[in-house]
Parts: structure tokens; sequence; C-alpha cells
């Protein structure tokens, strides 16, 4: 459809939820109506939505207090793929292609364009339904900052905030107690929380997954704070980290999601071996999902809202098939072919790492 045409554009935050998510929502209809003129409508629990056709209008009154809020106030999950999409035959479970379903609805609701906000899952699906003639448009969403070509998502400053919080209170019950603490953060197979958290929270000890750790070292380190005087220690361990020639600790497994791997026990795994090789008490915090929620930070409010603006231009200007993105401070765009499905670890020679080994951050090896 060409882009003056266009008098609906059809809105979906798909994957695991992060703050400012309802900011982008908030700066997509504001503009859209504002500006453009344009009808909104907003697709239910992610792609779900779009395939059984769950739709709500979305109206100015309808973001009124919304910027602050997290969560998203059209729901998400991270399943219902229409490319790989669940179905019973014959009393079995068979996956089926059902994206003629997608085109059928968007053809119902009249929507002209459809901006996909999400992580590398839904990225990958708006990219196949982009591939199959959909003009869509693609916005990098995630606490894990792990996605290729754009240089930060938006709710990863929130969780780093949450996350340095909690190394900050973890810091005084472990001075008290003359403790070993361990905190284990989200991330998926990227480092960037764990890494800008301990960096910010004063950890002694960073585990990412991005370095394979060796236990031996991170004992060595504690012994030495001890023999230091410092009867305290703090450890962040990311969700994916694992030992020299070992393997990432496996929580779960999620049917039917768009990556079915939910990580999580390493946290404890590592305080169990300090505990052991060093004799000091250990506790251990898994962070969790507290990560995703609350208020977004200013950072991640803005970001959305350059996000969000820049969406509903590239929609008007018929720019389909990318994906928003942040390059140092410029807003841009990059197209789904380079972006869509890849990951983003921190890169060896990134220079926090350096930084943390001056500072004498032990990161495992
Ligand atoms: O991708 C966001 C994230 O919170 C990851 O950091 C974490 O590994 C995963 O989602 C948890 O997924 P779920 O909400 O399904 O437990």
């Amino acid at each position: 459809m060409e882009p003056k045409k266009i008098k609906t554009i059809g809105l979906l935050t798909g994957g695991g939820d992060a703050p400012g998510l309802n900011a982008i929502i908030r700066a997509i209809v504001k503009v859209a109506i504002g500006e453009y003129k344009l009808r909104v409508i907003g697709f239910l629990n992610g792609f779900g939505g779009l395939i059984k056709n769950q739709a709500q209008e979305l109206t100015l009154d309808d973001v009124v207090g919304i910027l602050p809020r997290g969560g998203t106030i059209l729901g998400t999950t991270n399943r219902d793929s229409p490319f790989h999409y669940p179905v019973m035959k014959e009393g079995k479970k068979v996956y089926v292609d059902i994206s003629d379903r997608v085109f059928e609805n968007i053809a119902i609701q009249e929507v002209g364009a459809l901006i996909v906000i999400g992580g590398d899952g839904s990225l990958a699906v708006a990219k196949g339904l982009y591939q199959k003639g959909l003009p869509v448009v693609g916005v990098p969403k995630t606490i894990d900052n792990d996605l290729k070509d754009t240089d930060q998502t938006f709710g990863f400053d929130t969780a780093l905030f949450t996350a340095t919080e909690a190394l900050d209170k973890l810091h005084t019950t472990a001075e008290s107690h003359h403790r070993i603490m361990v905190l284990e953060v989200m991330g998926r197979y990227a480092g960037w929380i764990a890494l800008f958290a301990g960096l910010a929270g004063g950890a002694d000890v960073i585990l990412i997954p991005e370095i394979p750790y060796d236990i031996k070292k991170v004992v060595d380190k504690v012994n030495q704070r001890e023999q230091d005087g410092k009867k305290f220690s703090i450890v962040v361990v990311a969700e994916a980290a694992k030992p020299l020639g070992g393997e990432i600790v496996v929580k779960r497994k999620v049917e039917d999601s768009f990556d079915p791997i939910r990580l999580g026990g390493i946290g404890n795994m590592v305080g169990e071996q300090i505990e052991a090789s060093t004799g000091k008490e250990t506790r251990v915090t898994v962070l969790g999902h507290l990560q995703r929620g609350g208020s977004p930070t200013a950072f991640d409010r803005i970001l959305a809202i350059r996000y969000g603006i820049k969406a509903v231009n590239m929609v008007m200007e018929g720019c389909f098939g990318e994906m928003v993105c942040l390059k140092g401070n410029n807003i841009s765009s990059v197209p789904f072919a380079k972006s869509a499905g890849d990951r983003r670890q921190i890169p060896l020679n990134c220079d926090l790492l350096l930084a943390a080994r001056q500072l004498g951050v032990c990161l495992g090896d």
C-alpha cells in the first residue's frame, strides 16, 4: 500500500515485556493521531492478537497517564509465531504456517502498515511477514540489550537501575554480616546487565556468558579480599554465565515459545562453590522478573519516545522492512535483513571489560 493512502496503522508488543513499552505506545498513538490523522489499532497479546483478530482501537484517551507505567497495555507473549503455530491434529501437536490468517485480519481491520515492537523473536516474525508482503516497521525492545544493529534497546536502562539498586542493598548487608553475596541477573545469552550493573554497583566479581569462568579465580579473589581485610564480597552472575568447559544452566523449557530455553540456577551453583571453597557464609539472590517491572527510567522513556516517533515517520515515508535503531546518539533505521533474529553479545574488546579489569574486578578468567 502506498504510504499516502495509509489511513490506519496496526501496533503490537511481542516477547518479554520491558519498561518503556507504554511510553512508546503513547508516543505512537499521539503522533499517528495528532500529526498524521491516522487510526491506530492495537493488536492484543503479541502476534496472538493478529492471529485471532483480537484488537482494539487506540485513541488519545487510551494513552492518558501511561507514560510512567511498566508493562504494556496491549499485553504480550513470547509465543504465537504465525509461521510455527501449534495445532492439534489426530491427537498430536503439530506446527503449521498460519500466516495467511494474519493477512486476513490485517485486511479486516483495514490496517495499512504494522509496527512491531519486540525482541529478536518478534522481529524475526516481523521480517517474515514483511517478506510475505506486509508493510512492517520494527522497533527493538528488551531488557537484555542483546539486539544487533542498535546501540541500545529500551528497557535495558531500567533493568540496569533495578539491578544496581539491588547491589547497593546487598552491599550493606554483606558488609554487616561479613558474607559473600551472589546476585544472579537476567540478560539471556549476553552479559550487558551483569557487566553494567556490576560496575555501577561496585561488584568484586562479574561473571558473564562471553567469558567462561574458572571458579578458582573467583575463590582467589574472595580470599585475597579477606587477606586485605575486606570481609565481604559481591559477586554478580549473568544467568547464562558458564564455567570453563561447562554448560549454561537451564531452568526449564517453555514449549511453543520463540526461544524455549529459560535460564536460571547458575547463581546458586556459583554460591555453593564459593562457600565450599572459602568457608565463608554465602547467600544467593536471584533478581528475576523484578528487572522487567517498574516505572521506566527517564532514559528509557526518552528512547521509547524517539523510537516511537521514528517508527510512525517511517510508515508515512513508506520505509518498510526496517527496524528503528540508535547509533551513537542518532535515531535511524536498519533493514530487517541485517538485524532480525540476531543477538548481540559484549565484544571482548569492549572498553567496559577493560575498565572492570583495571578496577581490579575479577571476570572469572
Ligand atoms: O528477554 C527478556 C528476559 O527477561 C530474559 O532476560 C530472560 O532470560 C527471559 O526473558 C525470561 O523469560 P520468561 O519471562 O518467559 O521467564
